[in-house]
This record gives structure tokens, sequence and C-alpha cells, in this order.
């Protein structure tokens, strides 16, 4: 027989996010929960701040716009390795202790319950570990957080320092109003408590709401201990109401990924101006200056250095490469890949499956896509490569494109080692240019070429000797 390895010194852990209101301060058709900060849904970071905990299940509570948050929980904890995530129905919402008893039926009578808010995305798991050890599989614990403006919040009210309930600002008196230490939204208790407290709410308040932190003074009556657990920092526990509460966040959120960034030595010419939607990671000596946003996952090596106002997403860039100002680059799902030592942009577009070697330079108004570029290939000015192979050192000159679009198919375009395109020359795809070879500029190359040959392809130039330009009538 095989025996446990080991008892568990804590309960199970459950988790239960309510996520059903409708955030009409948002003034939005989109669930308030699935509003972006820092490039993913608020929900997304809720649920992966409890990923952090392992816990057995997570319960997603939707209401307004279910069928869409419902699909984004599946999405997010598939994502984000949750071992079980359900959705329940609240209709109507009647408040938030009614949005915790939907999820009762799923909570086996021996875990703890720990309640999250799905509009208050950057609450840590550190934060959330500690709350649920101060539960303990014992108690009710809640975390509180002191406001310099608490209107709004509920209230901790305590005797002799003992918490004794939460009065909700709108049923609050004038004196407990003046209390500053307010609930945030976050606790954890013992399932089998909170199923007998939460059958025993009752909405006769201001609201006619069942209010969740009614369990408190359930908790109280019944002799039970209750924990309050300062929460160390306001930002964890700040709630998005509204868009200005969300580009608030926003803002504390990127704060604190530059802060991350810089501590690891990347040199930002300024934190404020600095946007990561993804993850970014940077080896030494990397430098970023202003207004550069960065999407999905991007990995800058040693040396990089970033210009003013880029937009770069999925792409790797390799050391010492240098992109310079207003440069676009989006890998989307094949991604991008700059070589060591590369020079792009300025206003140079990078789109998905390019790959460019070594000191590749990409010059100003140059679009790449799907397209492989050799060692120390140029295009430097007002070009288009899309679906081509081209090789080491090739010169691709002003104006030129892959006409790689019959209309119905893409074509590849192969471009050996050492070709010298001239400008303004339309390569009509599928097409290989031998090494070495020449193209004319103002060529239509629809042929290919021998390795060293000079292919020219344009009308002949006929010269008129002598010939008079028309004259104005009677002048
Ligand atoms: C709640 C707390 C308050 C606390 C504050 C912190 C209650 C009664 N009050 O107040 O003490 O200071 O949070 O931000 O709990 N929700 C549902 N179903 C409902 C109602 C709400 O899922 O029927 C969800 C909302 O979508 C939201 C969360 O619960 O994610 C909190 O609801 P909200 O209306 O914002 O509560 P507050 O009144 O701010
Ligand atoms: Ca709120």
């Amino acid at each position: 027989m095989i025996m446990n390895e080991k008892e568990n010194e804590m309960p199970a852990l459950d988790v239960v996010v309510m996520a059903a209101g409708k955030g009409t301060r948002m003034k939005s058709g989109l669930p308030k929960v699935l509003h972006q900060l820092g490039g993913r849904a608020l929900l997304d970071h809720v649920m992966v701040a409890a990923a952090g905990l392992a816990p057995r299940r997570v319960i997603v509570v939707t209401g307004h716009g279910a069928a869409q948050v419902r699909s984004a929980a599946q999405a997010i904890a598939a994502r984000s390795g949750l071992a079980g995530c359900d959705t329940v129905l609240q209709e109507p919402q009647l408040g938030t202790g009614h949005a915790v008893q939907q999820a009762l039926p799923l909570l086996p009578d021996d875990g703890i319950c720990l309640v999250l808010n799905g509009d208050v995305p950057l609450i840590e798991a550190d934060t959330l570990r500690a709350l649920v050890a101060a539960c303990g599989g014992e108690r009710l614990a809640l975390l509180t957080v002191d406001m310099p403006d608490p209107t709004g919040y509920g209230r901790v009210v305590r005797e002799d320092e003992a918490v004794r309930a939460i009065v909700e600002h709108k049923d609050a008196s004038e004196a407990q109003r003046a209390i500053r230490e307010v609930y945030t939204g976050f606790m954890a208790a013992p399932n089998h408590l909170l199923r007998d407290w939460l059958g025993r709410l009752t909405n006769d308040n201001v609201q006619r709401e069942y209010y969740l932190t009614d369990v408190v003074k359930l908790a109280v009556q019944d002799g039970r201990a209750v924990r309050a657990l300062a929460c160390p920092d306001r930002v964890q526990v700040d709630g998005v109401n509204s868009p200005v509460q969300l580009a608030e966040l926003e803002r504390a959120f990127q704060l604190r990924q530059a802060r991350a960034l810089m501590e690891q030595g990347v040199r930002l010419a300024d934190p404020a101006r600095f946007d990561v939607r993804g993850s970014l990671e940077c080896a030494q000596d990397v430098e970023i200056d202003v207004n550069c946003v960065f999407e999905g996952a991007v990995a800058l090596g040693e040396g990089v250095r970033i210009g003013a106002n880029c937009v770069i997403a999925n792409a790797r860039i390799g050391a010492g490469a240098v992109i310079h100002p207003f440069t676009h680059i989006d890998g989307e799902k094949l991604g991008v890949e700059v070589g060591e030592g590369a020079l792009i942009g300025p206003f140079a577009r990078l789109r998905p499956g390019t790959r460019l070697g070594p000191q590749v330079h990409i010059g100003n108004f140059v679009e790449v896509k799907n397209s492989v570029l050799g060692r120390g290939a140029k295009a430097n000015h007002l070009a288009y490569l899309g679906d081509a192979d081209v090789g080491e050192r090739v010169n691709y000159g002003a104006g030129s494109i892959t006409a790689n679009y019959d209309g119905a198919n893409k074509h590849r375009t192969v471009i050996g080692d050492d070709v010298h395109v001239g400008s303004n020359c339309v390569l009509v795809a599928p097409l290989t240019l031998g090494a070495g070879s020449t193209l004319g500029g103002g060529s239509t190359i629809t042929k290919d070429t021998p390795p060293g040959a000079l292919a020219v392809a344009r009308g002949k130039q006929v010269n008129v000797p002598q010939w008079k330009r028309p004259a104005k009538k009677g002048g």
C-alpha cells in the first residue's frame, strides 16, 4: 500500500473570485473584469495571483457578461496552470454575500475559502498567502488597509483592539465613518464556517443587499476569532471602478515593472514613459529611450539600444542591435528575430516571420515580412521584402519590392549571396536570383538570373538629339 507522503498542515484551498458586477462607472459594453491592464484582463491578474497559491480549485462568480467572462476565465486558467476552474452564475446580483453563496455547492467542507475581487488586479500572491495563513483553517481572516480617505469602503469596527464588525459606508454612523481602517474585499475562512454564516445573512441594510462583510458580526456572535491582517501596500488593494482608476493602476503597474527592470540594470530614459504589456527580458546594458511599448514576449540581448517611440511585440533582438526611433516590430505568432549588431529603422516595419542575420541593416520605410536575410544584407530605403530568402551581403535598392502575391497565392523570392538589386526593381515571384547577380535599376524581373549575370528589364532609353520642346501658341 502507498502511504500519504506527508500530512497536510493546512486544509486544501478553494478560491472564489467575485466577478458578477456590472461596473456601471466604466460606461463600457465590456464586462469590467475583462478590461485590460498591462495587456491582460483584470481577471487574468487576479487569477494568476491565485495560481501562485496552487489552489485546489478556482470558482469565478459571473453575472454581467457571464458568457464572455466564463470563456475568458477558462482560457486564463488553462494558461496559468490552475487545476480546476468553474464558473457559477449569479443572477440577479444581490450583493457580495449572495455572490459567494452561489459558489457554496462547489466548496467541500474540508477546505479554506479565499475570496478575491475580480476588479482588484494588483494583489500579490505573497499577501494572499499571508491571509490564508492568518485563517489557518480555523478562523475568519480579513485583509484591511488604512485609507486616508475611506469614503465608500466598509469600515473595520473594533472594540478594545478586537474586530467586531465591518460596517458599509452607507450604513455607517458619523463616528464609524471617521474610521480609517477599511476592509479591502479580501477574506479567508474555513468553508464549513462560511457556509453556516452565509446561510444566516439578511439584507436589512440601506442597500437591501446580502453583504459578505456581515459574516464578521456573525463570527463574533458565535464567539469565533476574527483576525485582521494589514495589507503592506495600498496599490495591491486598489479596485478598478472607472477609466480614471484603471489608468491610475496601469501607471502603478508599469512603474512596478519599470523599477524591477532598472534594478536588473536596464537603463530606462524615463520609467514614466515606458509600457510592457506582456514580458520583457533584458540582458546586460540595455538602453531604452522614451515612449516605447513592448507587447507579448520580447527579449533584448546584451547592449541593445531601443530608440524613442518604438513598438515591439513578440520579438528577439540580438546583442548589440540598435533599433532606431519610430520602428514597429510585430512578430505575432511567427515571431521576429533580429540578429546581433543589426541596425533597424528609423521608421522600419518588421512583420511576422522576419529573421534577420547579424549586421543586417533595415532602413527607413522598409517593410519586411516572412523573410530571412543573411549576414550583412542591407535594405536601407523605401522597400518591401515579403516571402523572400535573402543571402549574405545582398544590397537591396531603394524602392524595390517583391511582388510576392499573384492575387491568389503567395510565392517566394530567393536572392543569392552578394546580389545587388538596383533601385525601383519589381521582383515577380516565384523567382531565384543567382549569387552575385546584378539587377539594373527600374527593372521588372520575371525570370531567374544566372549567378554573376547583369539583368536589365526595362524600356531602353531613346535620346532624340536637339529636340525642341513644344512652345506656347501665340507666345
Ligand atoms: C465591497 C465591500 C466593502 C469593501 C470594498 C472594497 C461588501 C458588502 N462590501 O464594497 O466592505 O470596503 O468592497 O473594495 O462586500 N459583486 C458580485 N455580485 C454582487 C455584488 C458584487 O459579484 O452581487 C462583485 C463585484 O463585481 C466586485 C466585488 O464583488 O468585483 C465587490 O463589489 P462592489 O460592489 O464593488 O463592493 P463595494 O460596494 O465596493
Ligand atoms: Ca468596489
